[in-house]
């Protein structure tokens, strides 16, 4: 497959999964995840350091820009989200929350960005882009002791513990798109395969090192269901 059907792929996973998909989003994902999604989101704040800028990529509904929000009530904030229903809700949340965040419409792997960032999180963008076309276009706005921390799902490397992921997924499937019919393309085991598919865990710290980070550590969450990396900038 050539890099440009690489990239359509990729897109057209990303166009079947979300538009449409926002307003359920919230419920699903805790849902599903049986409630470790507040869990994962947890080991991403602990990963910010105190902040004057944060960029939450991906930032879908605004769960994790609302959670460092909290823990940085001086921070200003910044989304990106390719969806646009998403970031109508993400709009309502930080209005709500009297937050002081900023969003932007676009691909993080091309959006254009204004000025320095002391950290960017992003909570399941990984498995939808190549680690080095965002690292190039995100990395150049991340200060020097700057953090990066990605997180997303993983398939678990353990025998056992696959199976047993393996059967919860064909369940999850089968309830979720009975009850949840605007996310068919997902349970239609479309996110199944595409956590078996990813190579993100592997490819992203390579990628790291390649544009200028240090410190890379990685570590998975939850039985190798997830997994979460973090870095500093040089
Ligand atoms: C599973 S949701 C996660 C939302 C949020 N980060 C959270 O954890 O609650 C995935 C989000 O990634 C967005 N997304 C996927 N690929 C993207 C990309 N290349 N650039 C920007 N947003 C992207 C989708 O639109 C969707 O809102």
């Amino acid at each position: 497959m050539s890099i440009d059907q690489t990239i359509e792929k990729r897109h057209s996973i990303i166009r079947s999964f979300f538009p449409g998909t926002g307003r359920s989003y919230d419920t699903v994902v805790h849902v599903f995840s049986l409630g470790l999604d507040l869990y994962w989101k947890r080991a991403i704040y602990k990963h910010v350091p105190s902040s004057k800028r944060i960029l939450d990529l991906a930032c879908g509904t605004g769960i994790v820009t609302l959670g460092l929000a909290k823990r940085h009530p001086e921070a200003e904030l910044v989304g990106v989200d390719i969806t646009d229903d998403y970031l109508t809700i993400y709009q309502k949340r930080i209005q709500k929350n009297r937050i002081r965040a900023q969003f932007i419409l676009g691909n993080a792997e091309d959006v254009k960005l204004d000025g320095m960032f002391d950290a960017v999180v992003s909570s399941y963008i990984p498995k939808y882009v190549d680690p080095d076309v965002l690292l190039k276009n995100i990395s150049p706005h991340i200060c020097s002791g700057g953090v990066i921390v990605l997180h997303d799902f993983t398939l678990p490397p353990n025998f056992l513990v696959r199976s047993i992921w393996t059967a919860y997924n064909l369940v999850m499937n089968f309830i979720g798109i009975r009850l949840f019919s605007e996310w068919k393309e997902v349970f239609d085991s479309g996110l199944t395969r595409l956590i078996r598919e990813t190579r993100w865990f592997e490819t992203f710290p390579e990628a790291l090192a390649r544009h200028g980070f240090t410190n890379i550590q990685k570590k998975y969450l939850t039985l190798g269901s997830a997994g979460i990396i973090r870095a500093v900038k040089k």
